[in-house]
């Protein structure tokens, strides 16, 4: 009996162990969004202190204090534009000297222009304007790289630390542009799913591999996840098409990334690097 009571006792410790992020730090890009949010949450919850980073219009610091409300600890927003690498710069000295250490990064923020609503013509190849294109690129791609480098070259110094890229199904599979039409409308002015969206993702993709071989003798873990869509008051149209679409016929509630991430951002996944972990209700296994 005492035999068995100290199995459980040690696995419990192991579980603890594998997970626990105590004293750890960790930065998550577009922090005050929708998902950045959670992703912090969870990793303020296993004992991080957490730097949600952000443009100062979405108030990371205000998403920081729900964090510290929420979860206690030492969670801090700060604002940061992640296209400018100065700034980015400036922040990482900011964190080092609070918390003398960067041991996770999270590359999550982008431009995820909406157009689930209709009438957003602009969307179209033809239409899209070289200047958005520019932006979403410089957001979500440029800005992860620069991220990477200032963040990651820093873990890479102290040899230790975890990258996680937030990609999205449609890193995997082309957008069905059928989810987007709206009835009555001439082909040439239906909307479609940005085709920067499926550049910016399947490029994290590539980053996420080439910064995890980079960086596989500094002892920094590189992965991606590819989060499928996640419901969030979607009209009514366009979710009845893609449950369809998906094994599991919902979208993904908002806290269903948590588990990949603490996964990710923990010990759990010591021998993890350079993949890509699907959470999608099965929509690319179709
Ligand atoms: N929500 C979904 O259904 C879904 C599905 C798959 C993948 N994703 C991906 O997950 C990530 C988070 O998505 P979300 O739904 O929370 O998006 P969101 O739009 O709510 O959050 C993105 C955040 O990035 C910030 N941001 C934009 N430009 C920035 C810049 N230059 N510097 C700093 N911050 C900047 C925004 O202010 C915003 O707070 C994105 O990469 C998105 O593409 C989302």
């Amino acid at each position: 009996m005492a035999d068995v009571h100290a199995a459980k006792q040690s696995a419990a410790n192991r579980v603890t162990e594998l997970f626990n992020l105590d004293s750890r730090v960790a930065v998550v890009t577009g922090g005050a969004g929708l998902l950045g949010y959670y992703h912090g949450a969870i990793l303020a919850a296993a004992g991080a202190n957490v730097v949600l980073l952000d443009l100062t219009v979405a108030n990371p610091a205000k998403r920081a204090d729900q964090l510290n409300l929420e979860f206690g600890g030492h969670s801090i927003g700060l604002a940061c534009d992640i296209t400018s690498e100065v700034s980015l710069e400036a922040v990482r000295d900011q964190i080092l000297q609070q918390f003398g250490r960067i041991d996770i990064l999270i590359n999550n923020a982008a431009n995820n222009p909406k157009v689930e609503d209709g009438n957003t013509s602009w969307s179209r190849l033809e239409n899209i304007p070289l200047e958005m294109w520019e932006a979403d690129i410089r957001v979500g791609l440029t800005g992860a790289f620069l991220c990477s480098r200032v963040f990651g070259s820093e873990m890479a110094r102290r040899r230790s630390g975890v990258i996680v890229n937030v990609a999205s199904d449609l890193a995997l599979i082309g957008p069905d542009q059928r989810l987007y039409r709206v009835d009555g409308l001439p082909d040439d002015q239906q909307p479609v799913k940005p085709v920067t969206y499926s550049v910016v993702k399947s490029a994290l993709i590539g980053l996420t591999r080439y910064l995890a071989t980079y960086w596989s003798s500094a002892n920094v873990r590189v992965n991606a996840i590819s989060p499928g869509g996640v419901f969030n008051n979607q009209p009514q149209a366009f979710l009845s098409k893609l449950h369809q679409l998906i094994p599991m016929g919902r979208m993904a509630n908002r806290d269903e990334y948590q588990g990949a991430i603490l996964f990710l951002c923990s010990d759990a996944s010591s021998y993890m690097t350079g993949t890509n972990l699907v959470i999608d209700g099965g929509r690319t296994c179709l």
